[in-house]
């Protein structure tokens, strides 16, 4: 610290001296007083992480002064100083350090535009710096630690490594992270995060500064409640400080090298980004709310949030963007507006039809209903139809509700059995056919450009998941067995498309039966970014991985913009609904489990090693293994990753699927392989056997997460019986069930070479290999020391009797961390 003190007042010194000259010369880091930044003029921190100057975002044409990465390619800006207040030049525009200490903008005519307001007594020895974190700072140079005035006090949408996010407790003022309005424009947008100004350690998000939709949970010393991600992550060390004149958290990165930034981004979620050298490129590993569609108000009056599709914002039928510019700029906050106005807004001069309903099913309803107290669902509609401002109504088991104004939060999901009438002019009711037509949403394309901007990042990700792939041979337009179906075929096929099974992460899918009553599930592609030809040749890559333990692959269709898999139908539907939804559906027995566990094993042993163009899987999750009429277990959505575009799969595998599946190496941002998947797999084979889903937050807000608990009852050497799934009633095979519990524990390992191989995984399953018992991963070890605030699954399944089990496990002393296997003499 000395020998930079002395460095800095050199510097400065020096400046003092050249004071004649009142601009900089290049290279500078700091800006003393009476000079100024002009043009491109810039300054750049001591070790060159980051440059202060004149900028302009985009195709935008004004300019802003801010602070960007100087070592990553890809301009990125971390703070913005007059974010409202753009400038139409820079080379008449001067960022100035003044005689009164204060770093001021002038536009061209001199006025002043922003200002850092500081008041301090030091006035001539202020000196502005930037520092190498991405801080400005106004210092004394006489004094280098008497800080005036920073940047990270005055955050705009970023959060850096170091900065902090917290609340003045003299004045109650939090600091706001503010998103940008669009992606051009930093002017401050509808969404802030901030610490709860009533002083709990949590962090909420607001719409317009009034609406919360989202929360941390409190802080309980390593993670917030409702992140319980944050247990498997060790490239930050956050940290809460509390003193009587603030509360704020801060984090670093314990590896310096890594290049990372938080940020409140228009998408209304707050994002964790680190940067990739390698392909040069953000990669987002981590976000919240993790659904994109749970972003408050997000598409706007009238807009309706689709989470199966890019952009995510559409319009409601009989409206069009308010404002498509904004919308082209991944800004939906304008909505949208009607095509025809209502007839009741025209008066009654016009003579027309009257306005109908719309009939908008599977849809979650809109925010701030006004419920009315009428009998039945025609007095409903009559009630809206009275009101002008009534813009639509829902008739279900809660009576009858109507909106006035614009409808906001709409979304639409096939999880959402919901259905609203929505006002239309007669004439925007397609077809004319009155309030029973079944109505769909239509999605404006505008903004595919927009979308891609913010998905640059994960381009790389997904690349490491598809290796050894060598060119498909293009000619053969379609080989093997793939049939060519016209779209007609497919449409009549599925009743048009009437019986939905699921919308799984690519599209909907939907069973359909073929002339020759072969039973077939169809898959509706959304999102897809390929040409026909491409398309073609990547499907007859899929066609050609064909196993046991893989939904087969029957056709496709192609045919304009349309694209459609036809798979063999699973009258068994997928895994998650026999383990967790059991109210419907039998229990399934152990002996089922160990076979699904077995067979999904054996699935992705044949992806990884033995199909031509080896494929690691990505998303392994209940939701993806498919049971047959013999519940015999089916890997499904192997291969789309690469057929519906990189960056889309990358978003929906990491936005929503990160309910705890994901390897940490995932978000560390290191290249993904194979054990990425063993990683899903062993999370998954713990639900196998509890039968739940590993983390559940309760109704107390607090976060259950069992392979914590399962690893210590293992290592412990208690009663293994009692990780069983409580509604087989302790019926299973305790060797298998000590198998299985060892192998998923395996599997969770943080370091990837601790993992078993899935090659490896079925040796063990199958009892060709025994295994010795595994250490608890590190990860899951911070959670276990901190006891207070987790809650691990321990009621009845610990009463329970161990009959039905034969011997219990004994305490074993291997204390060796590393996977050992030994050929089984029972083989
Ligand atoms: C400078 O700013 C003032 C106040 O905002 C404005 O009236 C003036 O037109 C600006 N000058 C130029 C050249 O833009
Ligand atoms: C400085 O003060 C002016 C006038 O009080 C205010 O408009 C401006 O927002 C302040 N600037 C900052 C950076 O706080
Ligand atoms: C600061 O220095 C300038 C010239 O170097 C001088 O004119 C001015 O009076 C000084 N101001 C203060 C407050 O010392
Ligand atoms: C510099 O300022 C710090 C904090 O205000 C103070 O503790 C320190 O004694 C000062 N150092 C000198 C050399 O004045
Ligand atoms: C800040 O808020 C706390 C608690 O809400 C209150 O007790 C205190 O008086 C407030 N202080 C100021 C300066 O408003
Ligand atoms: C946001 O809040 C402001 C002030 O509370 C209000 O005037 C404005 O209408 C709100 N914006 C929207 C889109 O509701
Ligand atoms: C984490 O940060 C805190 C506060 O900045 C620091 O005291 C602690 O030593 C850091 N921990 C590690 C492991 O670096
Ligand atoms: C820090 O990160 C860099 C780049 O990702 C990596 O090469 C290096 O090995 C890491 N260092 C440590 C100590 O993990
Ligand atoms: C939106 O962007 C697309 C592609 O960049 C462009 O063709 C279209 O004209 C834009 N629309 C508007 C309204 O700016």
């Amino acid at each position: 610290m000395g020998t930079r003190n002395i460095q800095f007042f050199l510097i400065s010194v020096l400046f003092l001296c050249l004071s004649l000259k009142p601009h900089l010369s290049t290279g500078a880091d700091t800006i003393s007083v009476g000079q100024s930044l002009s043009g491109k003029q810039t300054i750049i921190s001591e070790d060159g992480n980051f440059e202060l100057g004149f900028f302009t975002p985009g195709n935008s044409q004004n300019y802003y002064i801010g602070i960007w990465y100087k070592k990553v390619s890809a301009p990125t800006y971390v703070w913005v100083a007059n974010r409202d207040k753009p400038l139409s030049d820079s080379s008449s525009s001067e960022l100035k350090l003044l005689e009164d200490g204060n770093l001021v903008l002038l536009n061209e005519s001199k006025i002043l535009i922003w200002s850092t307001n500081s008041t301090s007594d030091t006035s001539n020895s202020t000196v502005a710096m930037l520092l190498d974190t991405g801080n400005l700072a106004l210092r004394n140079t006489l004094n280098l630690s008497v800080s005036i005035w920073e940047s990270f006090d005055h955050p705009s949408d970023t959060w850096l490594p170091d900065g902090k996010i917290g609340l003045n407790k003299l004045t109650n003022k939090t600091q706001l992270l503010t998103s940008w309005r669009n992606s051009e424009d930093p002017a401050p947008g509808m969404f802030t995060l901030e610490l709860d100004p009533g002083g709990t350690s949590q962090y909420l998000i607001h719409w317009n500064q009034s609406k919360q939709y989202w929360t941390s949970g409190t802080w309980n010393g390593q993670i917030f409640s409702l992140v319980p991600e944050m247990r498997s992550n060790y490239i930050y060390n956050f940290s809460y400080v509390t003193n009587e004149k603030e509360n704020y958290f801060t984090y670093s990165v314990y590896n310096k090298s890594i290049i990372s930034r938080f940020v409140m981004d228009l998408s209304g979620q707050i994002k964790q980004y680190t940067w990739l050298e390698s392909s040069k490129s953000w990669n987002l590993f981590w976000a919240q709310p993790r659904k994109q569609c749970e972003v408050y108000a997000l598409c706007g009056p009238f807009g309706s949030c689709n989470e199966a599709v890019l952009p995510f914002c559409g319009c409601l039928e009989g409206f069009d963007p308010q404002f498509p510019k904004d919308w082209n700029l991944s800004d939906w906050s304008g909505g949208c507006m009607r095509k025809t106005p209502l007839q009741c807004e025209l008066g009654t001069t016009v003579i027309r039809d009257e306005d109908r309903f719309l009939h908008i099913s599977n849809i979650k309803l809109p925010a701030n209903p006004q419920s009315l107290a009428v009998l039945n669902a025609e007095d409903c509609k009559a009630s809206c139809l009275n009101k002008c401002s009534c813009t639509g109504y829902a008739y279900g088991s809660d009576g009858c509700s109507i909106w006035h104004g614009g409808l906001l939060g709409l979304q639409q999901s096939s999880d959402d059995d919901s259905d609203i009438y929505l006002r239309l002019a007669a004439s925007d009711l397609s077809g004319g056919s009155g309030s029973k037509k079944k109505g769909t949403v239509t999605w404006v394309i505008v903004g595919a450009i927009a979308g891609v901007i913010t998905l640059l990042g994960f381009v790389i990700v997904l690349s490491w998941c598809w290796w050894k792939r060598g060119s498909v041979g293009t000619s053969q337009a379609v080989e093997g067995s793939l049939v060519s179906f016209g779209y007609r075929d497919l449409q009549s096929a599925t009743k048009n498309f009437s019986e939905k099974l699921g919308g799984g992460g690519f599209g909907s899918v939907f069973k359909g039966t073929l002339p020759d009553s072969t039973v077939i599930a169809v898959k509706k592609l959304e999102g897809i970014s390929q040409g026909e030809k491409q398309f073609r040749s990547e499907v007859s890559t899929i066609g050609t991985i064909q196993h046991l333990n893989l939904v087969r692959l029957h056709g496709f269709c192609t045919e304009s913009t349309k694209r459609l898999l036809v798979y063999e139908y699973m009258p068994n539907g997928s895994l998650d609904s026999h383990l967790f939804h059991q109210k419907e559906s039998k229990v399934l027995d152990w002996k089922t489990r160990y076979q699904i566990a077995l067979g999904t094993a054996r699935g992705l042993v044949y992806l990884h090693e033995k199909c031509r163009d080896c494929i690691i899987h990505c998303d392994i999750k209940p939701e993806n293994i498919l049971l047959d009429a013999e519940l015999c277990p089916k890997v499904a959505d192997f291969g789309l990753a690469k057929l519906v575009g990189r960056e889309f799969s990358r978003v929906l595998t990491t936005m929503r699927g990160t309910r705890g599946y994901l390897a940490p190496e995932w978000i560390s941002g290191i290249a993904v392989t194979a054990k990425a998947d063993v990683y899903s797999y062993g999370m998954m084979l713990f639900e196998v056997i509890s039968g739940r889903r590993n983390s559940e937050q309760s109704e107390d807000g607090k976060v259950r997460f069992f392979p914590t608990w399962a690893a210590n009852k293992l290592i412990e050497g208690e009663e293994i019986l009692s990780l069983l799934d409580p509604k087989l009633e302790g019926n299973s095979n305790v060797e298998e069930l000590n198998r299985a519990c060892r192998v998923a524990c395996w599997c969770i390992q943080d370091d990837e070479a601790h993992r078993p191989s899935m090659g490896q995984v079925v040796q063990i399953l199958e009892g060709v290999l025994e295994v010795n018992l595994p250490p608890i991963p590190r990860s899951l070890k911070v959670l276990a020391e901190n006891h207070e605030d987790i809650i691990f699954f321990t009621e009845s399944s610990s009463n329970q009797s161990t009959q039905g089990g034969s011997t219990s496990v004994t305490s074993s002393q291997t204390k060796s961390s590393a996977l050992s296997l030994t050929m089984s003499s029972k083989s």
